[in-house]
């Protein structure tokens, strides 16, 4: 099968590795000249775990290339897949669309023979409908169909998910879209993996109401981690027991900072104004948007209480920045709105994270860069714990601790205990949702 994937990012990428990896004839188009080069010298323009390989194994063996060209790309494609942004629009938090109509233009025009133009970016619902009106008035002769086909991919783990997916949604509206459809995705149909089909409508809103319901356990979890706080309860434990239970299940239910990356945040913003469109507000989607703000600004709170009120002036390590670990995508991440408070406080920031340097040091100024965690410790005041990755969750806190001025931890992730912090020497330790140790000051402080 000849497939177009146009857009290089997180998803058309990985998709369109996944998809010559199945053995399809892929050419991934971008309009970015920078990425393509990148991708053509054999370089991934993003952090995704195990994707070089992959992308390797298939460029040599014939089935995978990269263009600008969108044209020579999709004229003799059988599908053509749109991953395009779809960023929230500035003002009214409607997902901003122009990327994918664009893209749906050109497709029309560049097309030849019967083609299945397939959107995997996510949409509101309708707008499948909205790409088939574009392609016919831009191309009234063309012979083709829509397709509707939502990634659930997530960063991080962006291969596993594609390859072995809980399923796939694909909505259509003839059989010869959905014979495609299945042809393309025969491997992992071969495996027993569900590809479900429906129409266009059901599959656009099966993507928004995923995200937005697990952005709303996340949600409730943090809320209940706030709760916990004022009585006494443990967050751990209580997700533990409550995800033991078959109909909640364990995932999504870790409390932390709010949730943030590239999805959540404007997916849930999208499914409001769908709503509010529609006539029907989504009154738990419009509270799950409020709540998460409120969880960013309780963790600003939290910090300001470590730091007795002021940050002006206090020496602060933030270890993690991006979303999420094992990514770079920094977009909604929570640091964008607990760092520049540190910041804008008069905070000193050090910043350590794996990979979020590149697009952290536009986004986050006036901070300033080190390798590791104990670099970043040195004579600080405080050490937050911002994102999860592997290197900050084993370590050595006798070390870190002895290196500070002031001994404070705010782990923001769960991953340690007061016990542990309270062993290895810090003054304070503050996490989320859980009893948090605080010295009782000296005689002559008190
Ligand atoms: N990132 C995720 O984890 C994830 C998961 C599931 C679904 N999605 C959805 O997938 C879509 C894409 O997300 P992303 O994170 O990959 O976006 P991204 O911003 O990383 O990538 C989009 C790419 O499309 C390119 N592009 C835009 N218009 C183009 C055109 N006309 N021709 C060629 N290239 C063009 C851009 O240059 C960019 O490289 C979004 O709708 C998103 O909501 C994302």
């Amino acid at each position: 099968m000849k497939i177009a994937m146009i857009g290089t990012g997180y998803v058309g990428l990985v998709s369109g590795v996944c998809f010559s990896d199945f053995g399809h004839d892929v050419v991934c188009v971008d309009k970015n000249p920078e990425k393509i080069e990148m991708l053509e010298a054999g370089e991934v323009p993003i952090f995704e775990p195990g994707l070089q390989a992959l992308m390797a194994k298939n460029v040599s063996a014939g089935r995978l290339s990269f263009t600008t060209d969108l044209v020579s790309a999709v004229a003799d494609a059988e599908a053509v897949f749109i991953a395009v942004g779809t960023p929230t629009r500035r003002g009214d938090g409607h997902a901003d669309l122009t990327y994918v109509m664009a893209a749906a233009e050109e497709i029309a025009q560049a097309v030849t023979g019967y083609t299945v133009i397939v959107t995997k970016s996510t949409v509101p619902v309708g707008t499948n409908r909205q790409v088939k009106q574009t392609v016919r008035k831009a191309n009234p002769k063309l012979e083709f169909d829509v397709a509707s086909n939502p990634e659930f991919l997530r960063e991080g783990a962006a291969i596993d998910d594609f390859m072995k997916p809980d399923r796939v949604v694909v909505g259509v509206q003839s059989d010869r879209a959905e014979e495609v459809m299945q042809e393309i995705y025969r491997p992992l149909f071969l495996r027993d993996f569900p590809i479900i089909v429906t129409d266009l409508e059901s599959a656009e809103m099966i993507k928004y109401a995923a995200n937005a319901f697990l952005a709303t356990k996340i949600t409730f979890i943090n809320e209940i981690a706030a709760l916990c706080e004022r009585t006494g309860a443990d967050v751990k434990q209580v997700s533990k027991g409550m995800g033991l239970d078959g109909r909640i299940g364990n995932k999504f239910l870790h409390s932390g900072p709010g949730y943030g990356g590239s999805c959540f945040p404007k997916d849930t913003k999208a499914l409001a104004r769908i709503g509010q469109e529609n006539g029907l507000p989504m009154q738990i989607t419009e509270t799950v948007i409020k709540v998460n703000e409120e969880v960013k600004r309780r963790m600003i709170d939290k910090l300001l209480d470590l730091c007795d009120g002021s940050f002006n002036g206090k020496v602060v390590a933030v270890l993690g920045v991006t979303f999420k670990p094992e990514t770079d995508d920094m977009r909604d991440a929570p640091s964008l709105t607990i760092v520049p408070a540190l910041v804008g406080g008069g905070a000193k920031v050090r910043v350590v994270d794996p990979q979020g340097a590149h697009e952290g040091e536009v986004l986050l100024p006036g901070v300033h860069w080190v390798e590791n965690a104990y670099k970043a410790a040195q004579n600080a005041d405080l050490v937050v714990i911002l994102t999860e990755w592997n290197e900050f969750r084993a370590l050595d806190l006798k070390r870190l601790a002895k290196r500070m001025h002031h001994p404070k931890l705010a782990d923001l992730r769960n991953i340690y205990t007061d016990k542990d912090a309270k062993r290895a020497g810090f003054e304070a330790y503050v996490s989320v949702g859980r009893h948090d140790y605080i010295a009782a000051p000296k005689e002559d402080e008190a």
